[in-house]
């Protein structure tokens, strides 16, 4: 049993009659590491154990590589705790959690300019890559509707996340991967056209790689799908992997068609917890239209108090990100996030530019994103894995890495 009693350090030694966090007894008695305590500990003194040892992580407002939201206002970090407690996937206990997560919805379907206000839909997940697994299954199951043989593939480039690898391995689906050219660091059509047949079960653009914040040109992968489609009678769409670019492209740049305006586009994901600007644990899965969700997919349960859906692959989760999310839209509208993801473009591009002029770097991304990679050029004289060490002595968090090899098949 855990004991919430505050014990005052005993005997005359230092610390006695203090009851300062520092003083008590647990901070200098060992405390097991891998066997959980046989007895507890004040609550102070356990959360400064945590919050201590925790001093030894990198700062998270450092960190250059992972794209995360790092800092959020006050009143948002309050819903958020005010939420955690609160089973997101309860809909019967937790209507108005349930509503709000609809709104969300609503307003992301024409954010991705969905054509139809009354038909598209879509769902929370705890990031993209749930929301990736879960959209390729969607198309995965479709094709398996209409071809009771044959075995399915997808084909994406070997710039696209690990999550898509994963899909590949774990749901059984062939990847047939793009390999990344010396001059072209993401997927183009002509290479998905020698790849694609009657059992491919979709094709993947991403917008804004991983690797090098590239967008890759789903224009043209939706041309090439509407000649062959028509040509061989095949149904074959696009999953749009808007991680990083579903919360940026939409605000800087709204006239750029990569989203439901294109027509074989069907389903689409972004993080929220990128440029969505929310803590990390919470990404978005957009359908065109609900029929591209096969309804075979969703389950029906009743064992929280009322038949509710789901199509998520894990069932707990807390409330709290999706509260963020909400707080974000409301908070910041359409004017907010464009003046942020401006600001940080502008930013992007004048640290870009500075790269260059020093002339020891190239910088690789289009800057269509607020997304800086750069490569070394012979003269700098130290490597990408160098500097990276270097910076991390100051603390900052500044990620060096291979792209993938160009010959991957
Ligand atoms: C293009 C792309 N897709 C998918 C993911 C996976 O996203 P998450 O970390 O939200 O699962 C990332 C993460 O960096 C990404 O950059």
């Amino acid at each position: 049993m855990i004991s919430n009693k505050v014990e005052p350090p005993a005997g005359n030694g230092p610390g006695t009659g203090l009851s300062a966090t520092y003083a008590l007894r647990y901070f200098t008695e060992s405390v097991p590491r891998y066997e959980i305590p046989a007895d507890g500990m004040p609550a102070g003194a356990a959360c400064q154990l945590v919050h201590d040892e925790l001093n030894l992580d990198g700062n998270a407002a450092f960190d250059l590589g992972t794209f995360t939201t790092t800092w959020m206002e006050p009143e948002a970090e309050r819903l958020i705790v005010q939420n955690l407690g609160k089973n997101f996937v309860d809909r019967f206990e937790y209507p108005q959690t349930t509503e709000i997560h609809q709104r969300i919805v609503n307003m992301l379907g024409p954010l991705f300019n969905a054509p139809d206000q009354a038909n598209f839909c879509g769902t929370a997940t705890v990031g993209s890559s749930e929301a990736i697994l879960l959209g390729l299954l969607a198309h995965k199951r479709a094709w398996r509707n209409k071809h009771r043989t044959g075995h399915p593939n997808i084909v994406f480039g070997a710039d696209a996340h690990i999550c898509w690898d994963k899909f590949a391995r774990y749901f059984e689906v062939e990847p047939r991967v793009v390999p990344m050219a010396k001059d072209r660091f993401c997927s183009d059509a002509a290479a998905v056209r020698e790849r694609i047949d009657e059992n491919t079960i979709c094709v993947g653009a991403i917008m804004g790689t991983t690797f090098t914040g590239a967008c890759e040109p789903v224009r043209e992968i939706d041309a090439l799908l509407a000649g062959i489609n028509q040509d061989r009678g095949w149904d074959i769409s696009i999953h749009v992997d808007a991680a990083s670019a579903g919360f940026v492209l939409p605000f800087t740049n709204p006239e750029l068609v990569w989203d439901f305006r294109l027509s074989h586009v069907r389903s689409i994901n972004v993080s929220g917890h990128k440029f969505g600007l929310v803590y990390p644990g919470l990404g978005w899965l957009l359908f065109k239209h609900a029929g591209d969700l096969p309804e075979d997919l969703v389950f029906y349960v009743n064992y929280l108090g009322d038949t509710m859906p789901t199509y998520t692959l894990n069932f707990s989760r807390g409330s709290g990100m999706v509260m963020a999310q909400y707080y974000n839209l409301l908070r910041l509208g359409y004017a907010g996030y464009k003046s942020i993801m401006e600001n940080c473009l502008a930013n992007a591009r004048y640290f870009a530019g500075r790269l260059v002029a020093s002339g020891l770097f190239d910088v690789l991304s289009t800057m269509e994103l607020p997304i800086v990679t750069f490569r070394f050029r012979q003269k700098a004289g130290f490597t990408p894995f160098q500097l990276s060490r270097k910076l991390r002595e100051r603390g900052w968090m500044l990620p060096a890495y291979n792209l993938p090899p160009t010959r991957r098949t």
